[in-house]
């Protein structure tokens, strides 16, 4: 598959978000929408009532990242909101397979996250389950944060799993991925890159979404141009 660049509305200007994902919709494949609760995480950012409203306003499917202590209660919600890929934290769902399962009976792609301390080896036999495995490469709560080279061998190792599972997961990593951290992502198997500072910290948000998947697809060794979609 050719590297998906999911720009993180985290780092945009959260009074100006139409205006913010308008910059990107013609060349992103997805915008991502950190979901914060102040329980999971120490930061509290935006829920289902601009998640809803978000959708009437850009064309590009909303990637929903749920970073919330009762993700079996709400991800549905999202779902149902109209986010095209719901993704929950394994360290705080407690029956996630009856939450992913509820998220794809929604009509949205399910997603299963793990923080850097969290190991993959685990969730190998929900990959039926999920249509996307998110490596977090920071711990999740803010954005700007630098990028953990630690996680990388846990990326490869997820990569291997899903290539011994056989379905088609993909593989995302959120947190720190910019210029310089997204080849060495690619090359460990990521092939949808969260990018929240590298895209809308840049002067110009919609050439940083080119270059980093030109960069991604150069480490992966496939063409670097096109929509992404594979
Ligand atoms: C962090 C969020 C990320 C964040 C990434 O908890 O899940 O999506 O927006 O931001 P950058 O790319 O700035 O690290
Ligand atoms: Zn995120």
């Amino acid at each position: 598959m050719n590297p998906q660049i999911s720009p993180s509305i985290l780092a945009a200007d959260f009074a100006r978000l139409a205006d913010e994902a308008a910059a990107v919709a013609g060349v992103a494949d997805w915008l991502h929408v950190d979901v914060m609760d102040g329980h999971f995480v120490p930061n509290l950012t935006i829920g289902l009532p601009v998640v809803a409203s978000l959708r009437k306003h850009t064309p590009l499917p909303l990637d929903c990242h749920l970073m919330i202590a009762d993700p079996d209660r709400w991800a549905p919600e999202y779902a149902a909101a109209g986010a095209r890929n719901v993704t929950i934290h394994a360290e705080a769902a407690t029956a996630p397979v009856r939450t992913l399962r509820m998220i794809r009976a929604a009509g949205a792609r399910a997603g299963l996250a793990v923080n850097p301390g969290t190991p993959v080896e685990p969730y190998a036999d929900l990959l039926p389950e999920v249509d996307m495995l998110l490596v977090m490469t920071v711990e999740p709560g803010f954005g700007g944060q630098p990028f953990l080279d630690l996680v990388l061998p846990k990326v490869r190792r997820a990569r291997e799993l899903i290539s011994r599972h056989g379905g088609e997961v993909w593989l995302q990593v959120d947190g720190g991925v910019g210029d310089e951290t997204i080849g060495r992502c690619a090359e460990a198997g990521a092939d949808v890159f969260v990018a929240g500072t590298a895209v809308f910290g840049a002067q110009d948000p919609a050439a940083a979404v080119q270059r980093r998947r030109s960069v991604a697809a150069a480490a992966a060794g496939g063409p670097g141009d096109g929509s992404g979609h594979g």
